[in-house]
């Protein structure tokens, strides 16, 4: 009798311990997400959920203890080039390291070389192929009017398209998004929300990490709901975004609505004020 392979997890995280600094961040932290999913990632400032992105992304490492590993793709070890190939990121941390004096088309580039920038002889690594394929994506995400522009002139809207180009420019199938609507205004977060939503429509898995719910586009599937380094609810969408676990998360009374699959939470009323319109 034959069976289907297993197909490993696009993430498999066993028993990690994180630190950043000589704050513990995760202590024995347990998850698995599967290589075609639509995930978001959210909760509070600080709960852990950049630190989390760093260690899928290989910038930081747990702390090396019995019975727990790490993979990526079924793999433990990873050459950072390959991985990068493999997985697109977009996020504000990566946005301030580029100098605003790069042009757009370099930064796009430059997920090429896995590098801030192209500069000195990185440059000449670059071939004709890859420059045609980086306008392309350019083109596609409506940006290739700044490809000579520096960063400096563009609006954080346009940086953060290019910064997508340069995710894209390898074809990745898939994309971590962290807080990707951070300092845009309402028409540039919508337009980028689209963005996901076309993404997800190619084919692309997605995490996005995020600490806004309104911003959870309907295409994402399930959500982990972190706290303090500790995963609180994770599942379906619709069956973790509920009041009780939303007020956990957040540390504070809320009320919830869903229209068209978006969430949006809002403040509960002061029990004083609600009190004195009933006596009305
Ligand atoms: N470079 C650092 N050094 C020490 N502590 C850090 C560092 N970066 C983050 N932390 C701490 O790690 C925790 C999680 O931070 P982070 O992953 O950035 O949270 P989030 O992205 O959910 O807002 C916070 O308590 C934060 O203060
Ligand atoms: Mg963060």
């Amino acid at each position: 009798m034959s069976s289907a392979p297993i197909e490993s997890a696009l993430i498999e995280i066993h028993n990690a311990t994180l630190y950043r600094g000589s704050t513990c961040v995760f202590k024995n932290l347990n998850l698995s997400i599967g290589r075609h999913e639509q995930v978001a990632i959210l909760g509070p400032n600080g709960a852990g959920k950049t630190t989390l992105l760093k260690l899928i992304n290989r910038e930081i490492y747990p702390v090396a203890q019995k019975n727990s590993w790490v993979k990526l793709l079924g793999k433990a070890t990873w050459n950072v080039w390959d991985l990068r190939s493999q997985i697109g990121i977009v996020s504000d941390d990566l946005q301030s390291r580029y100098l605003q004096t790069t042009a757009g088309l370099d930064v796009v580039l430059s997920g090429y070389l896995s590098s801030i920038g192209t500069h000195g002889l990185l440059a000449k690594r670059i071939t004709s192929a890859q420059r045609k394929r980086a306008l392309s994506v350019m083109i596609d995400l409506g940006v290739e009017a700044y490809a000579d522009v520096p960063l400096s002139k563009m609006s954080t809207g346009q940086q953060r398209r290019c910064l997508l180009a340069r995710a894209l420019v390898h074809d990745p199938a898939t994309l971590i998004l962290d807080e990707p609507t951070a300092g845009l205004d309402l028409a540039a977060s919508f337009e980028y929300i689209e963005r996901i939503r076309r993404l997800v429509k190619q084919g692309r898995s997605i995490v996005l990490v995020t600490h806004h719910l309104n911003e959870i586009p309907p295409a994402i599937r399930r959500v982990i709901l972190l706290r303090q380094g500790r995963i609180i609810a994770d599942g379906p969408k619709d069956e973790v975004l509920n009041v009780e676990n939303l007020a956990a998360a957040y540390d504070t009374p809320l009320r919830l609505q869903i229209k068209d699959g978006y969430y949006f939470a809002y403040p509960e009323e002061q029990r004083a004020a609600r009190d004195a319109t009933r006596k009305t």
